[in-house]
């Protein structure tokens, strides 16, 4: 196995994930949870968009969203995506591809209980990646929402988490003169005995 140390100490891809998330969130300026979340339509085209990462578990990255999403339709057809972190101010970044399978309605609801009202709102009121007339038309879907759902609502049934589920994850780190330091943990299905961990070329 390559030898690694420092930034890259563990075995564990999820818990050095973890790590470099806890630093960027001392470092960055704001959002250090972002990552690019790539799928592709069901004519192959790749697509890419900005989420947020909510939670790193022992075996997922976990974002949130709305299932009729332009995403969720692709994911709903191809549930494979991959996903990257960076960050400026540590000069790393971190690639993950894997499955994808939606949260348990469980920890959808726990989460979306965490929300502010005014974003719980906005999951009923926006039919995500739908076109819209105006932005007074979706005010008005807003305040209709409000009214009928009053200060408690339920997480929308169209609205809730996904897990990506890693068949790889590259941990990179800039180096000097661009030789960056560059580590993949592989699997060959999500439910592998282990990893088997490379050093890549910069
Ligand atoms: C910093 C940042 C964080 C975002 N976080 C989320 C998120 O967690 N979930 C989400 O559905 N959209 C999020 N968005 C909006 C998405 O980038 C995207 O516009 C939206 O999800 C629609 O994408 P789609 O049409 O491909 O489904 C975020 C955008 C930015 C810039």
């Amino acid at each position: 196995m390559a030898r690694r140390g420092g930034i890259f100490a563990g075995d564990d891809p999820f818990a050095i994930a973890r790590r470099w998330l806890a630093e960027a969130g001392a470092r960055e300026p704001s959002d250090p949870n972002a990552a690019a979340l790539a799928t592709v339509d069901p004519q192959g085209m790749p697509d890419v968009r900005i989420v947020l990462i909510k939670e790193i578990t022992d075996d997922a990255f976990v974002f949130f969203t709305n299932y009729e999403s332009r995403k969720g339709r692709e994911l709903a057809a191809c549930p494979r995506a991959a996903l990257n972190f960076h960050w400026k101010s540590l000069a790393r970044q971190i690639r993950v591809r894997g499955l994808v399978e939606r949260e348990s309605a469980e920890r959808s609801d726990a989460y979306y209980r965490t929300r502010p009202l005014g974003s719980r709102i906005g999951a009923w009121a926006s039919r995500q990646s739908r076109p819209l007339g105006s932005k007074a038309a979706l005010l008005r879907a807003v305040a209709r929402e409000r009214a009928r759902l009053g200060g408690d609502p339920p997480r929308p049934p169209f609205w809730g988490g996904f897990r990506i589920l890693p068949l790889e994850i590259e941990f990179w780190a800039a180096g000097r003169f661009r030789l960056h330091d560059r580590f993949r943990w592989q699997r060959p299905a999500v439910d592998a005995a282990g990893w088997e961990i490379s050093r890549l070329q910069p």
